[in-house]
């Protein structure tokens, strides 16, 4: 069975090992009876927490990502994470090309691609982002923007590795921290939905298409995930602000299982 997939970005915003340890003990203490067979949940705390998960995730319905990571598995790379000491923490997903990456650190697509390439080659999962900003959409480029990063990033990603990609659509301007009025509407999170697909099946044919997971990101929270993810037909989503409030996050998880 195609689960759904609810990953918690935690960004850096339980900003010490006490505030990260407190938000364990919470979601703990409110997942205890929680059980789901159709929905996978993925928290992605900062690398260097990873191994604080390691309870948590020993639950079926719960594993480990990571928020961003290197293109080489070791050497003289100052700072860098590597997919290889990702997978041995039990990482099992990494976000990449996230807009925050892309503005702070300016990362471009062809650098997102390389990840991409080496996340695949050491079995874990890329969760790949992408989206328009603000200034595209007002000029009605959505459409091209989200085709233009599957087109780069994609490039060399064949059709037995697009299964195990996950492709989040997550405009720039609807993220939390960028003060959106509201979110997008279901209309345009659906039209994105299928663009994505359409580029899928052209690449890859209808079946394995079919099997690649598509979620939204961007000011999701436990009121508005039915409406903008469920009900556009979306297989997860991207969760950053309502992520690190255990109970509120859990509400958005559960509504995923009902
Ligand atoms: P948000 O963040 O849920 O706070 O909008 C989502 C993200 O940036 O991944």
């Amino acid at each position: 069975m195609k689960k759904n997939l609810v990953v918690a970005n935690f960004k850096m915003k339980l900003a010490s090992k006490t505030e990260i340890e407190t938000w364990l003990r919470n979601f703990e203490k409110a997942s205890k009876k929680f059980s789901s067979l159709n929905t996978e949940t993925v928290f992605c705390p900062p690398s260097l927490f990873l191994g604080n998960f390691s309870e948590l995730i020993q639950k079926d319905e719960f594993s480990l990502g990571a928020q961003n990571c290197f293109w080489e598995d070791s050497g003289a790379y100052t700072g860098e994470v590597s997919p290889k000491m990702l997978a041995s923490m039990d990482a099992k997903y990494v976000i990449l090309g996230h807009s925050e990456r892309r503005k702070y650190f300016n990362e471009q697509d062809s650098e997102i691609a390389k990840k991409v390439e080496k996340v695949l080659k050491s079995r874990l999962n890329p969760i790949i982002c992408i989206g328009e900003n603000l200034e595209e959409k007002r000029q009605d480029l959505t459409m091209e923007v989200v085709l233009r990063q599957l087109k780069n990033i994609l490039e060399k990603v064949g059709r037995g590795n697009i299964e195990k990609t996950i492709l989040c659509y997550e405009p720039i301007w609807a993220i939390s921290a960028n003060n959106p009025e509201n979110p997008p509407t279901s209309n345009e999170i659906m039209e994105a939905r299928l663009l994505i697909k359409k580029f899928l099946v052209d690449k890859y044919g209808r079946t394995t298409a079919e099997r690649v997971k598509i979620i939204y990101g961007g000011s999701v929270d436990q009121n508005n995930v039915k409406e903008i993810c469920i009900d556009t037909g979306m297989e997860g989503a991207l969760v950053g602000s309502c992520s690190v409030k255990p109970y509120d996050f859990l509400k958005l998880v559960k509504t995923f299982t009902d």
